[in-house]
């Protein structure tokens, strides 16, 4: 239900314009929501579970991985769940990471599963009791799931920190991770064709102009950032960058340790990078979400969860006129905060 004691504004998006949007992402039918003043776009159903989410239990050994989607937050939640953990390779290798890790804003009337959706899959999977258990679970409520969890709780969200609990950071860990736009654009797009309950079916052009004018899941993106940028010197808050990860996974290794007090020799540290290495993350079956694939919710050849993994393969995606238009947006974005990618020369 809808909670009147939610404390920010959640308003429909116009009909037309979701009927629009309808048109071009076939696996969502019934529209959507911008929230609080900032207008994050989310399916209509966030309405139903926004004030569960915002007033969910927070338990001061928490560990919540927050992203906008595909900034790394995979590489990020393995990366965090093995340094807390005092790198247990054994127990990550046999609990997916979809275990370890509750989806928050997953549930009933979730952001990726609309029930016109789940029925499908419930249909096509009827034949096999434990896929039709495995979809139950994947779709699951994220914030019941976290009730029933022993502490330490890890969680993942892509929900900004204005609609997280509000004394989040007053006694949890945030680990956020930003990716520069371009990327997480071509790198959603993908993602956005290959879930069936997303089912995007334009070209890349179209899809970044929905990602820019804040018409996506989860945009406003930059939004979204400057949030939790303005929080990177909270003691409990530890700001990362895909690039970074990319370019000099060791040190970034070391700043989570750091974060959460944890010293490794030079060789656990050495083989914890080779276990987060692309190459081991495509045959990991803990962090690769073949569930998905089994259970039919990513089109079967369509591109895989742990995709390319490499920084800057926007390029081959942008056209000169993309590429001025992405200049010029992130340049607007950039005026008011002293929020910098490293990578970027701004
Ligand atoms: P690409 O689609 O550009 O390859 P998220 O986990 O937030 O959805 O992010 C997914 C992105 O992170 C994908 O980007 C994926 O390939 C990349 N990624 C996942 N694991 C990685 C790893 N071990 N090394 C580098 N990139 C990784």
């Amino acid at each position: 239900m809808e909670n009147n004691n939610y404390p920010l504004k959640i308003r429909d998006v116009e009909p037309e314009l979701a009927e629009m949007l309808m048109k071009y992402f076939t696996g969502e039918h019934t529209g959507f929501v911008q929230v609080g003043p900032k207008g994050y776009f989310l399916p209509h159903r966030f309405k139903y579970e926004a004030f569960k989410i915002y007033t969910m239990e927070v338990r001061p050994t928490d560990v919540f991985v927050v992203s906008y989607p595909r900034s790394g937050t995979t590489w990020t939640q393995e990366l965090v769940w093995m340094v807390a953990n005092d790198l247990d390779y054994e127990t990550a290798n046999k609990i997916p990471l979809t275990e370890r890790y509750p989806f928050l804003e997953i549930c009933r009337f979730s952001v990726y599963v609309h029930p016109v959706m789940k029925k499908r899959f419930q249909e096509e999977n009827s034949d096999c009791e434990r896929k039709l258990k495995l979809l139950e679970y994947v779709t699951q409520s994220g914030v019941d799931q976290l009730e029933d969890m022993p502490s330490p709780r890890f969680v993942k969200t892509h929900l900004p920190l204005s609609l997280l609990p509000s004394t989040l950071l007053d006694s949890a860990k945030v680990i956020y991770v930003a990716r520069d736009p371009r990327d997480v654009a071509v790198s959603f797009f993908h993602l956005n064709k290959s879930m069936r309950t997303q089912g995007y079916i334009g070209d890349f052009k179209t899809y970044w102009q929905f990602f820019i004018k804040d018409l996506h899941h989860w945009t406003p993106y930059f939004e979204h950032i400057k949030e939790a940028w303005e929080q990177r010197r909270n003691p409990n808050l530890l700001f990362l960058f895909y690039e970074e990860l990319s370019k000099d996974l060791r040190a970034a290794v070391e700043r989570v340790s750091k974060f959460f007090g944890k010293k490794f020799t030079e060789k656990q540290i050495a083989d914890l990078c080779e276990h987060l290495s692309i190459e081991n993350f495509k045959v990991n079956k803990s962090v690769n979400y073949d569930v998905m694939r089994e259970l039919g919710i990513l089109k079967a050849g369509a591109a895989t969860f742990i995709r390319k993994g490499k920084a800057g393969g926007w390029r081959d995606y942008f056209d000169e006129e993309m590429t001025a238009e992405a200049d010029k947006w992130i340049a607007k974005n950039l005026r008011d905060t002293d929020f910098r990618f490293p990578h970027m020369s701004q």
